[in-house]
C-alpha cells in the first residue's frame, strides 16, 4: 500500500539522480536491529546475499559508487533477474557497466538508512526481520524508518579497520593510533564505563556551537589515542546500563576541555542536518552489548559545567536516542542523576523515550513543553571514589587501533 514514506522515496530519487552513505567505503552493510550482523556475499555470480556475524573480511565490505553497491572490486548488488515484485532474492552478480535496472541502488540518509532499489518503490528488506546467520535479503516496498526496522542498514566499520576519515570533510581522523595526546585530533570515542568513557571537547577554547563540526575525543583513559580529561574536570559521574543502551551523565569544569565559559552548550548526534552528523567523522564503539560494537545511534549535550551522552542498540535505537530535541538539554533528553560528588556505575530500565507521551510525540517549538519524563530506577551500583584518568587496563588486543586483528572480536565464521 502507497504511504507517505514510499512517496519520498520517489521524491529522492527524482531530485538526486545518485546518493551514496556519507561514510567512506568500504563499509560494513549492518541491520538497524542488531549491529553485530553484517551482510556478506561470496565471489560468485549468483551468491546469495545473507546475514552473517561482523568479522570485517572482504566478503563483508561494500563500496558505495554513485548508482552500484560493490563487493570484491567487481561484483554488484542485483536483483535476481531484475524481477519487480515483493520477496525478489537480493544476490551479486558481475557488475554491469551500463548498469542495468536490476543494479542500481540508493542510499537515502536523511533519517531512514534505506537501500531503495531505484524508482522501484522497493527497498532491500531482512525478511521477516530474522537476523539470524544465512538469511538472505529480498526487496519489498519501502516504508519508513519507524514502520519496518527490516529497511534500515547502518553503514559501519570494525574498530580495528578504521579509515584515516570516515567523512571526506572531517577536520581529524578516526585510525587514532593508540598514543594519547593534547593534541590528538582522534575523533573515534569509546563508552564503555563511568571510568571508561569518552566526551566530545572542542579541538581549541570555543563553544560548542561554533565548533560541534570539528569536536573531539577526550577520554578518561589513555590508551585510545585521544585526548584525556584533565584530573578534577569530573566532579560527578553516573553511568548506567540498560537493556537497550549505555549512558553516562554528570557534572563538571569542561573549560578544561575547551568549553567557552558560560557556554551552555549544545547538541551532538551521527546526523546533523546534512545528514554528516556533528562531529563530522565523529564515531561511538562500546563494549557493553558486544566486543568493540559501533554505536549507530547516540545523543550528547556538553556544556561548560555538565554533560550527558547516550549510545543506543537494537530496533529502538532511534526513539531511545532521538536527536531532534537539540534545544532541551540534557536534564530534559536524558533524565538521570547528575549530583556532584558522586561517581557510580549501575543498571537499569530504559527510560522513557524522550518526547512521547502516551500516543503523542511532543516536538520541540510547541507550545506548551511538557515535563521532562521520569528518571527510570537504577540498581545494582558500584561506587567509585573519583574519576581521574589512567591508562587503559581492558585487553584490546594488539591491534586495537590501526591493525587488522589476526583474530578480531567477533570472528564467529559465517554459516
Ligand atoms: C546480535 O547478534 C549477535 C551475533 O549474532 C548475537 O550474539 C546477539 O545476541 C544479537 N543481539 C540481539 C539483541 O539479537
Ligand atoms: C535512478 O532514477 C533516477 C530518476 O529516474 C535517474 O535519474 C537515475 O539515473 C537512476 N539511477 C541510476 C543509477 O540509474
Ligand atoms: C531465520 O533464518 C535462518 C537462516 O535462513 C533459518 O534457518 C531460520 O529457520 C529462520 N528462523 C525463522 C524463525 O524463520
Ligand atoms: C577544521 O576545518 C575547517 C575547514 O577546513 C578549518 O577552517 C578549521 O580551522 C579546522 N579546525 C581545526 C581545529 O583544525
Ligand atoms: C600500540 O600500537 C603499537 C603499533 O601498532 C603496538 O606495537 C603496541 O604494542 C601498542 N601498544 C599497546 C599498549 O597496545
Ligand atoms: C574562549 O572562547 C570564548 C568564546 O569563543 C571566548 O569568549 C573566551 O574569551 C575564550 N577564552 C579563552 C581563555 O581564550
Ligand atoms: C573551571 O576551570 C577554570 C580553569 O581551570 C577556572 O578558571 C574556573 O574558575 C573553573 N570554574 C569553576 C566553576 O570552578
Ligand atoms: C521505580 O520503582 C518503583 C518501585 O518499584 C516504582 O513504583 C516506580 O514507578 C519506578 N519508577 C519509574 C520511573 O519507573
Ligand atoms: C590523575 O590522577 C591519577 C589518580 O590519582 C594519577 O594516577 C594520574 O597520574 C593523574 N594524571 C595526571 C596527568 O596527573
Amino acid at each position: 500500500m502507497p504511504s507517505k514514506a514510499v512517496l519520498s522515496v520517489f521524491a529522492i530519487a527524482g531530485t538526486v539522480s545518485a546518493q551514496v552513505p556519507p561514510y567512506q567505503s568500504p563499509l560494513l552493510l549492518q541491520p538497524g536491529a542488531n549491529a553485530s550482523m553484517c551482510l556478506r556475499a561470496d565471489n560468485v555470480d549468483g551468491s546469495p546475499v545473507v546475514l552473517a556475524v561482523c568479522t570485517g573480511g572482504p566478503d563483508q565490505l561494500w563500496t558505495f559508487t554513485n548508482d552500484q553497491v560493490q563487493i570484491y572490486g567487481n561484483k554488484c548488488l542485483d536483483v535476481t533477474n531484475g524481477v519487480n515484485a515483493d520477496g525478489t532474492k537480493v544476490q551479486v552478480w558481475d557488475c554491469e557497466i551500463d548498469i542495468a535496472f536490476d543494479q542500481q541502488f540508493v542510499y537515502t540518509p536523511f533519517g531512514d538508512n534505506h537501500l531503495a532499489w531505484n524508482n522501484s518503490g522497493r527497498c532491500l528488506d531482512l525478511p521477516n526481520g530474522n537476523l539470524s546467520s544465512g538469511n538472505q535479503v529480498q526487496v519489498w516496498a519501502c516504508n519508513g524508518a519507524e514502520d519496518n526496522n527490516n529497511q534500515i542498514w547502518d553503514t559501519g566499520y570494525m574498530y580495528n579497520n578504521l579509515p584515516s576519515k570516515s567523512e571526506i570533510s572531517q577536520n581529524g581522523t578516526n585510525n587514532c593510533g593508540n598514543v594519547s595526546s593534547q593534541t590528538s585530533m582522534c575523533q573515534t570515542m569509546w563508552m564503555n564505563d563511568a571510568d571508561d568513557f569518552c566526551l566530545w571537547g572542542p579541538p581549541e577554547n570555543g563553544t560548542i556551537g561554533d565548533t560541534e563540526q570539528e569536536v573531539v575525543a577526550w577520554c578518561t583513559k589513555s590508551g585510545y589515542g585521544t585526548r584525556t580529561i584533565p584530573n578534577g574536570t569530573l566532579a560527578g559521574v553516573h553511568f548506567v546500563r540498560t537493556p537497550n543502551y549505555v549512558q553516562v551523565t554528570g557534572v563538571g569544569n569542561f573549560t578544561n576541555i575547551n568549553v567557552a565559559m558560560g557556554d551552555e552548550g549544545g547538541e551532538l548526534d551521527p546526523h546533523g542536518a546534512d545528514s554528516n552528523g556533528n562531529p563530522i567523522g565523529g564515531l561511538v564503539f562500546g563494549n557493553t552489548f558486544a566486543p568493540n560494537l559501533q554505536y549507530h545511534e547516540w545523543t550528547s549535550f556538553i556544556g561548560d559545567t555538565e554533560f550527558c551522552m547516550r549510545a543506543c542498540i537494537g530496533p529502538d535505537a532511534r526513539g531511545n536516542c532521538q536527536h531532534i530535541y537539540d534545544e532541551m538539554g540534557c536534564f530534559w533528553n536524558m533524565p538521570a542523576n547528575y549530583d556532584a560528588g558522586i561517581f557510580e556505575s549501575c543498571l537499569g530500565d530504559n527510560d522513557i523515550p524522550m518526547g512521547v507521551y502516551g500516543t503523542s510525540t511532543w516536538f520541540q517549538g510547541v507550545s506548551p513543553t511538557p515535563s521532562p519524563q521520569p528518571a527510570a530506577n537504577s540498581s545494582s551500583c558500584t561506587p567509585f571514589s573519583s574519576i581521574t584518568s589512567g591508562p587503559l587496563k581492558r585487553d584490546l588486543g594488539i591491534d586495537i587501533l590501526g591493525k587488522r586483528a589476526a583474530s578480531p572480536a567477533m570472528t564467529t565464521p559465517p554459516s
